[in-house]
């Protein structure tokens, strides 16, 4: 995997862009970021996980081996970083249409389904196309509470014991929470539930890599292993407290200064339709990561910058138009793949009509190539900040480099940013509304604030 960031620098861009200067007076802060990251590795738990889960890989394979047979499909219940990551991975490394493939295409392995929402049609209409005594439902909740994935556990349960009866029922059903605590934890073992965990102190967006994400990805053979292997690597590029040697620091570097430049706004554009959910899952961890209200002295700095997802060469009709000539407010991070799973030829016709003829005889591998060149050259020509990402190939080795390289690139980023990358502050006060509407035992004062609230003025509706 490589990192190149020319077209970030004013050197090439003009003025919108970042100075090596720029990039030099920063090594004071980058020196104490990056002892920071060496003395908090300890307490970032995640960074272990390609290391220390080889005995869990190997339960995981022998679970899955012994037990996709007598399924159809493997069912995940979950949402936000129990979600995201098995969304992706399976997306980056399987076909794109596997479960519409013939078993027997898939490798004998079960369909995925990653049920990641409570809109009621979603459920109602998975329904409609699964026989839940053939599934694997895996419960994936950290905190064991998340009203969402709990719910959608409760009604699958119930059904599932009413259809077989609740001895027949533990067998469909599978968990991935924390080893200490927690409504799953202490359902799971009341009802005897095959249970996964997720290693104390690795965070929601930060657990792709445990079992979160290696038992959706075993279940569907995919190399986990692999995936192990290729986030070790990364880990080693990114032990380097040289800048200039370490592509996560780097990638964290230019964004911390692209958002002191205003540039608030973070664009990731694969050109592979494997990594579109990549972006999705980057999407979090840099948003729910970076979005702060405080600083680590407890100062109000409102920091963070809003990720957004695009696909090469698909946005180019799409966003790139405003890329190029809209405001001047973010970095665009290309990902492009050297090498991809498929070649495919235009053929050689229409010759009598040269503005469509010379199509004939490229391949996609070449024209989608160009594409992202182009797009390079565009934003790059119009001054906008952009860097690209390129994989040799996307196989389990380079796929867990990517992930553990953003993982790395927004620790460093909220080290930079001086805030805590791992809490989620944000995020309760919209939780604790919901326990308060719906009678949760604890929230009364929640309910007493939320009728407080004047009712809304219809003359403002239209
Ligand atoms: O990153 C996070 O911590 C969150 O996005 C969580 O993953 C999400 O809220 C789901 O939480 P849980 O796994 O506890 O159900």
């Amino acid at each position: 995997m490589r990192v190149d960031y020319n077209n970030m620098l004013s050197e090439r861009i003009g003025n919108e862009g970042i100075s090596v200067a720029d990039i030099k007076a920063m090594y004071p802060a980058i020196n104490k970021a990056a002892k920071a990251m060496e003395v908090k590795r300890d307490q970032m738990a995640w960074r272990e996980l390609p290391y220390n889960q080889a005995q869990v890989v190997k339960e995981i394979k022998e679970y899955a081996a012994r037990t996709r047979a007598q399924v159809d499909a493997f069912v995940v219940l979950g949402i936000g970083g129990s979600a995201l990551g098995p969304l992706a991975v399976q997306q980056a490394l399987n076909h794109p249409h596997y479960n519409e493939l013939p078993r027997a295409q898939r490798g004998d392995m079960p369909k995925l389904y990653v049920v990641d929402n409570i809109d009621p049609e979603r459920l109602h209409c998975l329904f409609e196309i699964i026989d839940p005594t053939r599934c694997l439902f895996n419960v994936i909740s950290k905190s064991g509470s998340t009203s969402e994935t709990m719910s959608q556990f409760m009604i699958i349960q119930t059904m599932l014991e009413e259809k077989i009866g609740k001895e027949n029922a533990r067998k469909n059903i599978v968990c991935t929470t924390n080893p200490k605590s927690g409504n799953l934890l202490a359902i799971a073992k009341k009802e005897g539930y095959k249970t996964f965990y997720i290693p104390p102190g690795v965070g929601g967006r930060f657990s792709e890599l445990s079992p979160v994400g290696l038992l959706p990805a075993a279940f569907c053979g995919i190399d986990i292993e692999g995936l192990l292997e290729g986030a070790a690597q990364m880990d080693s590029l990114c032990k380097n407290e040289d800048i200039n040697q370490n592509p996560a620091y780097m990638y964290a570097l230019l964004h911390y200064l692209a958002m002191s430049q205003d540039k608030n706004i973070s664009v990731l554009m694969p050109y592979a339709d494997g990594l579109k959910l990549i972006a999705d899952w980057y999407a979090q961890l840099w948003a729910e990561s970076l979005g702060k209200k405080h600083d680590l002295n407890g100062k109000i700095v409102n920091v963070g910058q809003t990720p957004v997802s695009a696909l090469g060469a698909t946005d180019q009709h799409s966003q790139v138009q405003l890329y190029t000539e809209g405001p001047y407010d973010k970095i665009i991070v290309i990902i492009g793949v050297e090498e991809y799973r498929a070649s495919i030829t235009i053929p050689k016709t229409y010759c009598e009509m040269p503005s469509l003829g010379f199509l004939g005889g490229h391949t996609h591998n070449e024209l989608i190539h160009a594409m992202q060149t182009a797009t390079e050259y565009a934003l790059a020509k119009s001054g906008r900040m952009n860097m690209t990402i390129t994989l040799p190939k996307i196989t389990p080795q380079t796929i867990g480099q990517l992930l553990y390289f953003f993982e790395v690139a927004t620790a460093f980023a909220g080290e930079l940013l001086n805030i805590d990358a791992f809490d989620q502050p944000g995020v309760e006060e919209g939780k604790d509304v919901v326990y308060a509407m719906f009678g949760r035992p604890g929230y009364d004062d929640k309910k007493k604030e939320l009728n407080s609230v004047p009712a809304k003025d219809e003359k403002f509706i239209i």
